[in-house]
């Protein structure tokens, strides 16, 4: 992976306005820009990518009443705006991108311009790939989680009504746009679910991100934007560096995956309806931290002090009324069980993972009565 912080060092970037990754893949290579001004920039930015001129914006009614006028230059063509929320990820809201696109005779020379949260990039991504046999998608995040996490690493695609995520493609994107100020308006739950995805990261690759985080944590829930540069620089390097090296998730990849076993799980049974993505992923890398712990393969005190930032950050819905039994069943059914075995991702250090393909339904029972369900 190339990488350029403009105007600042190579090393972890303290204020540099602008950040440049390009990140490598099987069918090409695209850039992600990070930036203050970045959306304000955009046509500029696909004009030099070489994305087709006709350029469909797919975007949200929340999203482009606030940022849309950002985006006046892009195209001239209607924004797609398409309905907002897990609940419509899925093909019939693909099917309105189509409907729109092909009646306004859409072409093999046309782009998808993906404006919003994870929910519009998967769902617009989903469109780019299966248009006219796939057409190029620029990616324009506009929620912290897709800032640092669903933008980068080409998956698309929707849920099916007996599971998340069943239905996709690998499809990268053209370029990955990420303008920090998009996040300004976004309400402080969801900003936070985010954020934790970014502590996930610090633990599984780099201590000073994650050090980073705790010290900025007054400023990034500012939104201030030199505090959020480097922090959601420093995520997409990470994301963009591991996905480089194992784009189908047969190896390394998994490691992105801290976290999300119980996280997945605890979302399961409450029927996505208690947790933000991000919540649901705090308690599971605090099951996966006490369950390494109990392994003796991670120390107490990096525990502590992943659990004290936790903490530090907010509130968390409630567990206790949740049975471990229930929610380590339920980690049987995730879809990232490989033939009957589950790759679990435990940390060894604020900064390093290992996985393991051993873990029993009683220690992670007993990991999750440490973090506070019932038995
Ligand atoms: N493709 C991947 O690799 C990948 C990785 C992680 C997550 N995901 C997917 O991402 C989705 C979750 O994404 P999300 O957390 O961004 O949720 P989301 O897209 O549902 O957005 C959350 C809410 O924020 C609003 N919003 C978005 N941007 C805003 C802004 N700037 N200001 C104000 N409000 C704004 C939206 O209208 C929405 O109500 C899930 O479907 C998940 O499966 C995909
Ligand atoms: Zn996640």
């Amino acid at each position: 992976m190339l990488l350029s912080y403009h105007r600042s060092t190579m090393s972890f970037p303290a204020t540099s306005p602008s950040v440049h990754l390009n990140v490598r893949t099987s069918v090409g290579e695209y850039a992600i820009e990070i930036a203050p001004d970045a959306s304000l920039r955009l046509a500029a930015t696909l004009d030099a990518a070489g994305l087709p001129a006709r350029r469909f914006i797919v975007s949200s009614q929340t999203v482009w009443r606030f940022h849309g006028e950002r985006l006046q230059n892009v195209t001239t063509e209607e924004p797609i705006l398409i309905p907002d929320g897990e609940r419509y990820k899925h093909l019939a809201t693909v099917g309105r991108i189509y409907d729109a696109m092909i009646r306004a005779g859409a072409d093999r020379l046309s782009a998808i311009v993906a404006l919003g949260g994870g929910v519009t990039g998967d769902v617009a991504g989903f469109a780019a790939a299966t248009y006219l046999r796939g057409i190029p998608v620029v990616q324009v995040p506009t929620t912290l989680l897709a800032q640092v996490d669903s933008s980068v690493g080409g998956k698309v695609g929707v849920n099916h009504a007996m599971g998340k995520n069943l239905i996709g493609a690998f499809h990268p994107p053209a370029a990955v746009v990420i303008d920090p100020e998009l996040l300004a308006t976004l309400p402080r739950r969801e900003f936070r679910s985010g954020l934790y995805e970014v502590v996930k990261y610090g633990v599984i690759a780099s201590r000073a991100l994650f050090e980073r985080t705790g010290r900025d944590l007054k400023a990034l829930f500012a939104r201030n934007a030199s505090a959020l540069l480097p922090v959601v620089a420093e995520s997409c390097r990470i994301k963009a560096s591991i996905v480089e090296q194992d784009e189908r998730e047969s190896g390394i990849r998994r490691t992105l995956n801290f976290g999300h076993t119980a996280g997945h799980a605890l979302e399961a049974v409450t029927r996505y309806r208690r947790f933000r993505h991000g919540e649901a992923v705090a308690y599971g890398m605090l099951a996966a931290s006490a369950l390494a712990v109990s392994r003796g393969v991670f120390p107490e005190p990096d525990r502590r002090e992943l659990a004290a930032l936790i903490v530090q950050m907010g509130p968390l819905p409630p567990v206790g009324d949740l049975s471990a039994a229930e929610v380590a069943e339920a980690t049987r059914r995730d879809k990232k069980v490989l033939a009957g075995r589950l790759h679990f991702v435990l940390p060894t250090a604020i900064g390093a993972t290992t996985t393991a393909t051993d873990v029993t339904a009683d220690e992670l029972r007993s990991a999750l009565q440490a973090i506070g369900l019932k038995p």
